[in-house]
């Protein structure tokens, strides 16, 4: 049974995590080797709608997919057409959407040649499939200290969170074009670099790492008072020594091939 790990974050994701995740789905739509305007997108992996966003920005038509229906009721009303599914098993019929995009998704399987081979399946002849992953050399001293601070509060990374690190992110971070082209994904174009996300105040930076869904457990725990008590704290223990936040992150943008 596949578990939704995302299930209590929805909150924290739009109000929080959104603050990097945004930019980073605006650098990787732009990343597309052609205008999405009119164009049906998939966003696959949807979350609360950081990537499906950015592709109204540019006049796309996305629908959303995600295999948390929590994450995808996020003021639903106000967004894109969305359904529960599997980046493995998308409910979608062969060559029926324009393009894909993936972001921050493959890296939660376990193979993510699945993901890749599926966005294939689904995207017409000469579309684009885009995805983004953070790189396995990102690193943030600031962001580090604030898991240090975490733990000392009492948070433990759920066992989840480390499986992803460990399996699919290798895969993704450094094989990233392989893997694409072994789903027959073609003119695939990979690029690695750091992006300025805008968050330089600690009190950013906690919103921001507090909104992630490894968190959500925990921080659910809390009472209101105890969880704004927890995050000042935070904030006080990053500040000195808090530096713009520049995530390294792995862009793909690849073509489906005329003949598949
Ligand atoms: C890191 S979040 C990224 C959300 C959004 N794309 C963004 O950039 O803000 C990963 C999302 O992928 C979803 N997800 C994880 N595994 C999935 C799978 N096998 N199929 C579909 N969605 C999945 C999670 O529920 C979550 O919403």
């Amino acid at each position: 049974m596949t578990v939704d790990h995302y299930a209590t974050a929805a909150d924290g994701w739009a109000g929080g995590a959104e603050l990097v995740y945004r930019p980073i789905a605006r650098e990787l739509i732009a990343m597309s080797p052609h205008s999405l305007a009119g164009r049906r997108v998939l966003d696959v992996g949807a979350g609360t709608g950081a990537a499906s966003t950015a592709l109204l920005d540019r006049g796309a038509q996305p629908i959303g997919i995600d295999l948390s229906h929590h994450m995808l009721a996020w003021d639903a009303s106000h967004r894109p057409p969305a359904t529960v599914g599997d980046v493995t098993r998308l409910p979608v019929r062969p060559q029926s959407v324009d393009d894909a995009v993936a972001a921050f998704v493959y890296n939660h399987l376990r193979d993510p040649l699945a993901g890749f081979a599926e966005a294939r399946r689904v995207v017409r002849a000469g579309g684009a499939v885009l995805a983004c992953t953070y790189s396995n050399r990102s690193h943030s001293g600031v962001r580090d200290a604030l898991d240090d601070a975490a733990r000392a509060e009492g948070w433990l990374p759920p066992d989840w969170y480390g499986e992803v690190k460990q399996h699919a992110a290798p895969l993704l971070g450094t094989e990233e074009r392989r893997v694409a082209g072994a789903a027959g994904l073609v003119d695939v174009v990979v690029e690695e670099r750091p992006v300025e996300v805008g968050v330089t105040t600690a009190q950013q930076l906690v919103d921001y790492r507090l909104g992630q869904a490894h968190f959500a457990p925990w921080l659910g725990q809390l009472r209101p008072d105890q969880a704004a008590a927890l995050r000042s704290r935070l904030v006080a223990a990053i500040t000195p020594i808090m530096a713009p936040y520049r995530p390294l992150v792995v862009f793909l943008a690849a073509t489906v091939p005329p003949s598949y």
